[in-house]
């Protein structure tokens, strides 16, 4: 049965995530038409190397390694950037931008250098910028704190931002895994970064922190500011350890605001059994958001992995079909200029690590 409206999208990148987006809108075109009575069609995909087998149909459009072949299809309503990166990434969404087409993005790494830029292009634009898959995977985190925490003031972040890490400290003390063959595993599971020192280094969590801290807080976090480290001076004795003192060792994010300044911090931290973080496993996530009038909110899913992205994703291009007017995009920025000055902070102020 043909929709009364469709939506065509173009991917840009058909890896991990494409394919599960792919995937996900055929599994679920009857739920998608039949909420939304429309249809969301994909038109093409942009890859590499177009010889790649990719393990999945892909008669239905276009797969070229032509950018322009995406970017300037009239056709196309939405641009989906999966591919990572900074640029070439970059450059082909300010192109998408420009021509008016609604950009769904995966890239954390691109957003929290460039948030702020290609947020206000796609104001200036009139078309959306979203971004829900750029943290923590499935967790529909980001909307949380766009449309459902906004007159709450939220004081704190805490969570496990990074599944490849999560992953990695699990089966390092579930099954003695050694950390080489947990990140080859993790891999294999379409989990890591394609360079995974983003993952291990502390980067990638750094980026989702940076990303969830400029939406929740009135001060510029820049990710520069954050005090990093990462997982892969963790031995296995260190694990043992902090199981012979009834912990875990956890890869935390953690953000904070005292009203004038934001504190961002990744590393690995020792956590007692009883922590609500501990007990979460393999390449689950969770985020703690702490804010005055709710209090303490916990959600916990899958932090990476083909459809818990794909969910994100196509989460995304439904909040393109109800709303495609651009007023959400303001709080991908910092929400600055009101609380600021109330606090006596200035707008550009920027973060401090300690
Ligand atoms: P991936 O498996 O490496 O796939 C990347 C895709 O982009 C591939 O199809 C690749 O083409 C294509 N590509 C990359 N650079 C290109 C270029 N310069 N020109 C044309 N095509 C290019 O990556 P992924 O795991 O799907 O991740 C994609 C994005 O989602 C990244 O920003 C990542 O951080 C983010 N993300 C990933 C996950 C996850 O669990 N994997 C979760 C959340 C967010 P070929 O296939 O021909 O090589
Ligand atoms: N490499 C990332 C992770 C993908 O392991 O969390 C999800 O952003």
């Amino acid at each position: 049965m043909e929709s009364a409206h469709t939506l065509y999208i173009g991917l840009l990148g058909l890896g991990t995530v494409g394919r599960g987006v792919v995937m996900s809108l055929e599994s679920n075109r009857m739920q998608i038409e039949t909420r939304t009575g429309c249809s969301i069609k994909v038109l093409g995909a942009l890859v590499r190397h177009i010889e790649k087998p990719r393990n999945l149909d892909v008669s239905a459009f276009n797969v070229t390694d032509d950018p322009q072949a995406i970017l300037l299809d009239p056709r196309i309503d939405v641009v989906v950037e999966v591919m990572g990166g900074v640029e070439p990434a970059r450059s082909y969404i300010r192109q998408a931008l420009l021509s008016r087409k609604h950009v769904v993005t995966a890239n954390k790494e691109l957003l929290a250098q460039y948030g702020d830029e290609l947020g206000e292009l796609a104001d200036r634009q009139g078309v959306r910028l979203l971004f829900e898959a750029s943290v923590a995977g499935g967790i529909p985190i980001v909307r949380m704190v766009q449309q459902y925490l906004t007159a709450n003031r939220i004081t704190s972040i805490r969570g496990i931002l990074n599944g490849t890490c999560n992953y990695i400290l699990t089966k390092m003390e579930d099954d003695g895994l050694p950390f080489a063959e947990a990140l080859q595993n993790a891999q294999r599971l379409g989990y890591a970064e394609a360079d995974p020192k983003s993952d291990v280094e502390g980067y990638d969590s750094s980026y989702k922190l940076a990303i969830l801290a400029n939406m929740a807080f009135p001060v510029k976090s820049l990710v520069s500011a954050v005090q990093r480290q990462g997982i892969t001076e963790i031995s296995e004795q260190d694990i043992r350890a902090a199981e012979s003192m009834g912990c875990v060792i956890k890869l935390i994010g953690e953000a904070t605001y005292d009203g004038q300044q934001v504190i961002l911090k990744v590393g690995p931290r020792l956590l007692p059994r009883e922590d609500a973080l501990a007990g979460v496993r393999d390449v689950f996530n969770a985020v703690t958001l702490t804010a005055d009038v709710v209090g303490d909110l916990t959600f916990i899913g899958r932090g990476a992995g083909e459809l818990p992205t794909a969910s994100a994703v196509i989460e995304d291009l439904m909040e393109v079909l109800r709303t495609p007017s651009p007023y959400w995009n303001e709080p991908l920025r910092s929400f600055s200029a009101s609380e600021s000055s109330e606090k006596g902070t200035t707008r550009d102020s920027s973060v401090t690590a300690h």
